[in-house]
């Protein structure tokens, strides 16, 4: 069985190597798969991609037409593929509903943290030699503040529980409300999780046409006073001017994200010393300390690779042996 995987970096050739247990015959390419590379499926029987990998209506249409049947998604979130043309062409689709939620939790945690207590700010003056404190250093403990989480899911649930650890009242919104979630949040409706909490922290996947830039001016409006964002989610749901416009006016005092809408055009590039097309997303990392920004690195740690990796070798192994797979992305009816 011929298996094409994209966006495999260096140090994770190995964890795709030493996991492959089926014996795939594996080609693994480091880049995120787009119109070009799309060719070297040729002859496959299956791909293997994840997030910002390119694959739209003509891609897929590339895919079947090479007699491909099995797309195997190493995300939990699945936006980057077009579900309708992907049922259209009869393929099927699977994801890794869980890899691991503290990869992703414990970066909204860090990036949340580091922010409530300047420590970009303090560290930027002490990296200069400036060791005199300012009250931009004067901080709230962690204990004395509210979380508010948006979206209770595994990896909502999970970063409610870190901060649940170091004492954090932590309050959350979510349209599904979930039994899991209720000994650890105390859920509440979205204006007053905004409007009391120190740090939002969005866990909520994107769905095209209903809640895109959820997160917008009137959100922001509603958050407390001098609050931090914190976005490990997906960027398709906040208004970038909006924030660049709150950080700027000092309604929010930090920023942490770790997505961006149309990330694809920039992440994981080395783009140092030139202006990113959007001048927006430009103003915004140029805000540094008070805006923290990763490139799409909340899945990147040795227990979330490894299960990313292992849990699509036995969704493409599923559907080989029983014809179905327990992971699969349902598709809408045509
Ligand atoms: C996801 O699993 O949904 C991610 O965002 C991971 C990333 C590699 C695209």
């Amino acid at each position: 069985i011929q298996l094409v995987c994209f966006g495999v970096r260096d140090v994770e050739v190995e964890f795709f190597n030493s996991l492959n247990k089926y014996n795939f015959d594996l080609t693994l390419i480091e880049e995120l798969m787009n119109d070009e590379n799309v060719e070297q499926c040729k002859g496959a029987d299956a791909v293997m991609i994840r997030g910002n990998c390119k694959a739209d209506r003509s891609n897929l249409t590339k895919l079947a037409g090479y007699g491909i049947r099995y797309i195997l998604t190493r995300t939990v979130g699945y936006n980057h593929i077009d579900l309708e043309a992907a049922a259209e062409l009869e393929l099927k689709v699977a994801r890794v509903p869980a890899y691991s939620p503290n990869a992703i939790s414990e970066l909204a945690l860090n990036l949340g943290i580091n922010l409530l207590r300047n420590i970009p700010y303090t560290t930027v003056k002490t990296h200069q030699k400036d060791f005199t404190v300012d009250a931009m250093m004067f901080s709230k403990e962690i204990r004395k503040s509210t979380i508010g989480i948006l979206g209770t899911g595994k990896i909502g649930l999970t970063t409610a529980k870190l901060f649940k650890g170091l004492g954090a009242r932590v309050v959350a919104y979510d349209i599904y409300e979930s039994e899991a979630a209720r000994g650890i949040v105390e859920y509440l409706p979205l204006e007053e999780v905004l409007a009391i909490s120190d740090v939002v922290s969005a866990h909520v996947p994107h769905f095209k046409g209903v809640n895109d830039h959820f997160i917008n001016e009137a959100f922001i409006n509603k958050m407390k006073d001098g609050a931090v964002l914190i976005n490990t989610s997906r960027g398709e749901i906040q208004d970038h001017s909006a924030i660049l416009h709150a950080i700027k006016e000092n309604k929010l005092s930090g920023y942490g994200t770790d997505v961006f809408e149309g990330e694809k055009d920039f992440f994981f590039r080395k783009l140092t010393g030139e202006k990113l097309d959007d001048p927006v997303i430009e103003e915004l990392i140029s805000l540094y300390p008070r805006v923290l920004v990763t490139p799409h690195i909340g899945s990147y740690t040795d227990e979330a690779l490894t299960n990313m990796v292992e849990i699509s070798y036995d969704n493409l192994h599923a559907y080989l042996m029983y014809g179905r797979c327990e992971n699969e992305v349902p598709l809408p009816e045509i």
